[in-house]
């Protein structure tokens, strides 16, 4: 496996843990997904940094490192490409506040900048969609999570957000 798609798989994985802890220890209240709840800004910094990597392994492996802002077909919604670059964007504020300083530089509005991580792993299921040539590939995990959190909705109780708080 090259490693920008070594990378690659480890942010998409990393999003879907994070993403799913929250509703799965909603659901099921078991230690297990508390304690990954509870480490999401770390596997968020981990995330982030891999998603970064990936980029710029593959950028730097096809020369494309210094057109990459200004080429147009790494923005345009009709390639993989575009869905990749934007979901890069949106993973960027989630990934450069998820810690504790930021947490209590921003308050109340920290929240809604973690919240952009829903937008990004929307926007790579859609770029591995597009790669795959098959919408089940990235839209299943975003369907089943969207499932599990109309689940959650109704058993949580903010909870599982003061036990991580400290
Ligand atoms: C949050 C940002 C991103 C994430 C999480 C992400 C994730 C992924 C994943 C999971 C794959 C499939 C790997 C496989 O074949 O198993 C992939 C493939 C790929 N991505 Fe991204 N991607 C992101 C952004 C980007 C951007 C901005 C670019 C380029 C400008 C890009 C270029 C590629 C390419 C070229 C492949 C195919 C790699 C190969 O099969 O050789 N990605 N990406």
């Amino acid at each position: 496996m090259e490693f920008n798609v070594f990378f690659a798989e480890l942010s998409w994985w990393l999003l879907i843990v994070i993403l799913y802890s929250r509703p799965l220890a909603d659901i099921f209240q078991k230690k297990f997904f508390i304690y990954i709840v509870c480490k999401r800004k770390i596997l968020g910094i981990l995330c982030g940094l891999s998603a970064l990597l990936h980029v710029l392994i593959f950028l730097t492996a096809s020369g494309h490192l210094a057109d990459f802002l200004l080429d147009s077909s790494f923005w345009s919604p009709n390639s993989f490409f575009g869905w990749g670059s934007l979901a890069l964007v949106a993973m960027l504020f989630p990934f450069l506040t998820s810690n504790r300083f930021s947490q209590k530089f921003l308050k109340g509005k920290w929240k809604n900048f973690q919240r952009l991580a829903y937008v990004a792993f929307i926007f790579t299921g859609i770029h591995l969609s597009m790669l795959k040539g098959s919408w089940l590939v990235g839209f299943l995990p975003v369907l089943i999570w969207a499932g599990l959190w109309f689940w959650a909705e109704k058993r949580s109780d903010g909870e599982i957000d003061r036990k991580c708080s400290t």
